[in-house]
């Protein structure tokens, strides 16, 4: 039994809706600006220590290349069923043609990626060993990128590459991760939609007019300008970011504390976060809960039931390591046993 306090009887009486927004998920056209990351595993057993340094050798024994970054939640929205544009900038490297294949073999629409040689595909790869019967750890992570701006004619380039798309679908997603992508041709560019859901580390008020930010507790300190340690502050925070953007909606994404949407008029609504029990990794969780509350919304949903679907969407992310994707009927099973136990 969870307590849920007031939230259940509310969730009881939506979940016939809930249910039949994600019928609708399938087959929803979007389009989804990121800073494409590959996330790299590379684990092997220890052999012995090196005769060139001090250092361990280890003998490889497999490479996993997964989306990471603006890629998850391309990746993530894919997986829900989304009809998927991605637009964003990779390097002419093998880095860039792993992750356009691992998108294209899900379906994705790699046509508005912009190839800029003089870049490194944004890529983190963690080496990782374990001796014979041990468990597997980390031991060191090589980030390839540049710290740059992408020239004027690429940044042109993917700006319009973005604006042809903006009128056939109903939302635009920007996954900012601070990398670079984002520069005002671009965000102007995507800004061109009605409807934008920004998930943003930093200066959120460059997107001044979108629809919805999701930034989690620590993004939220950072553009307030003071600590959320309590529910109050929490709250005068997602007025003040509202303030700061102009947008409809702001939801605070709180980890274990789950969720709070702001609204300009004044209300919020919390949403506590439906496992606390059962969390291995949270890494991707927010890519996640965009993905889920951006088909909810294209599918008919208001603020709300779009943030309560990204909130079950993330409850079942979290019990998997590394960043991870879930899939409607994995969403309708987990609200069938949510409601059990409420
Ligand atoms: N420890 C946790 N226990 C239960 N639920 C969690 C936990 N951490 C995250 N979640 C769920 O995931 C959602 C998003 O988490 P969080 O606020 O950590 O996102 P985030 O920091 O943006 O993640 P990332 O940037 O790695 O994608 C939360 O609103 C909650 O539903
Ligand atoms: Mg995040």
């Amino acid at each position: 039994m969870t307590d849920f306090g007031q939230f259940a009887p509310r969730l009881s009486a939506a979940a016939p809706e809930l249910f039949a927004l994600l019928d609708r998920f399938a087959e929803i056209p979007l389009l989804v600006v990121g800073d494409l990351t590959l996330d790299e595993f590379l684990t092997g057993q220890v052999e012995r220590i090196s005769r060139e340094a001090p250092v361990l050798i280890l003998r490889h024994e497999q490479t996993r290349q997964i989306p990471g970054g603006g890629a998850n939640a391309v990746y993530n929205l894919a997986k829900l069923g989304a009809r998927v544009q991605v637009a964003g900038i990779i390097g002419d490297d093998p880095q860039g043609i792993a992750l356009k294949t691992i998108f294209e073999d899900v379906g994705i629409d790699t046509s508005a990626i912009v190839v800029d040689p003089s870049r490194p595909t944004v890529t983190k790869s963690r080496i990782a060993g374990h001796a014979r019967q041990s468990v597997t750890q980390q031991i060191v992570r090589l980030d390839r990128k540049s710290d740059e701006l992408p020239s004027t004619a690429v940044q042109n380039q993917l700006a319009e590459a973005i604006a042809s798309r903006v009128p056939d679908v109903p939302a635009v997603v920007c996954s900012d991760y601070g990398e670079g992508v984002f520069t005002p041709p671009v965000i102007q560019a995507a800004l061109g939609h009605d409807r934008v859901i920004v998930d943003a580390q930093k200066e959120l008020q460059r997107y001044q007019g979108a629809t919805i930010f999701t930034p989690n507790l620590p993004e939220a300190e950072r553009a307030a300008g003071y600590a959320l340690t309590e529910t109050a502050t929490v709250e005068q925070a997602g007025q003040d970011l509202l303030q700061l953007t102009q947008a409809q909606r702001m939801l605070i994404t709180r980890g274990e504390e789950g969720m709070s949407l702001s609204a300009t008029d004044g209300s919020v609504e919390h949403i506590p976060a439906f496992n606390r029990t059962d969390v291995f990794d949270v890494t991707g969780a927010g890519d996640t809960v965009v993905a889920a509350l951006t088909l909810a919304l294209c599918a008919g949903a208001d603020y709300w039931q779009a943030s309560v679907l990204g909130n079950l969407a993330a409850s079942l992310v979290v019990r998997q390591f590394g960043t991870a994707t879930t899939s409607v009927e994995e969403l309708k099973a987990a609200l069938t046993g949510l409601l059990e136990t409420i």
